[in-house]
């Protein structure tokens, strides 16, 4: 593994684009995975290198059941990325968690059946079974921690944190009935999302740090008064995307002090 840190953002639904990073060059990597290259962001300052991949491809053309989980993420590898913030919108189960209001999940358990999970094949060497013990990287938690409670320091109106809790991913692209979301619930599931696995897990095979910054944009199916609507959950990634952009630039901002004081 290549040890110079490299962070990498992964953006998902209402982050298809960075700014404020730099200049962006656009990058083409290609892999067995995949046909077409996988397009990647990359910003070069003289503070470091960036990379942000928008995980529903360019113009957020591929529904959670269908990206190639593993083209993007061996992209990653390939261009020397080791760490990795995922950002990825949930549905809230937690009481805390209602629309518009974050979390920094420590566990997960994975609902998706139909999903390429791993880069071992049939000949693969002996080493396919990775410790998935704590999915997330601690030092990419603590890091996005930090950052969350810096920018809320810092704002007139601080976003409510969940700074731990269980990510349910389920395969959809439906979303869930009420009765899957109390046995989530039940199951001591906190957010469910789409998009959340196998990415981990593929960041993990390939020995890269990779933690997830989620954002509600509606509460579970059965939770809430209102009914579920795109428009209405298009309307909390609006607002709550202000936040979640606060907190990658401050998070790229302390990922580059943490190494340069190495
Ligand atoms: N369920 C699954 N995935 C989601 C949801 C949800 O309610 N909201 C955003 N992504």
């Amino acid at each position: 593994m290549n040890n110079t840190p490299f962070l990498a953002i992964i953006g998902g639904t209402g982050l298809g684009q960075l700014e404020g990073f730099g200049v962006p060059h656009s990058q083409l990597i290609k892999s067995r995975f995949q046909d077409e290259p996988v397009q990647l962001t990359l910003f070069d300052s003289k503070d470091g290198r960036l990379a942000f991949l928008p995980r529903h491809g360019a113009g957020h053309r591929l529904p959670p059941h269908l990206i190639n989980y593993r083209a993007n993420i061996r992209a990653l590898h390939d261009l020397g990325v080791t760490d990795i913030i995922a950002v990825n919108a949930v549905g809230g189960i937690h009481s805390h968690l209602g629309p518009g209001s974050v979390a920094i999940p420590e566990q997960l358990i994975d609902y998706s059946y139909a999903r390429a999970t791993s880069f071992f094949a049939a000949d693969a060497a002996p080493l396919m079974h990775v410790d998935f013990t704590h999915p997330y990287s601690n030092e990419i938690r603590q890091l996005l921690l930090h950052a969350v409670a810096a920018v809320n320091e810092a704002a007139d109106e601080p976003v409510s944190v969940l700074n731990h809790g269980v990510y349910a991913c389920t395969e959809g692209p439906r979303l869930e009935t009420a009765a899957e979301i109390q046995r989530l619930k039940r199951d001591g599931c906190d957010m469910v999302g789409m998009t959340g696995m196998p990415e981990a897990v593929l960041a993990r095979e390939l020995g890269l740090r990779y933690g997830c910054l989620a954002l509600s944009v509606n509460w579970g199916a059965g939770l809430g008064l209102d009914p579920l609507t795109l428009e209405s959950m298009q309307e909390v990634i609006q607002q709550g995307m202000g936040f979640i952009r606060q907190v990658l630039l401050q998070s790229v901002q302390m990922y580059r002090q943490q190494h340069a004081a190495r």
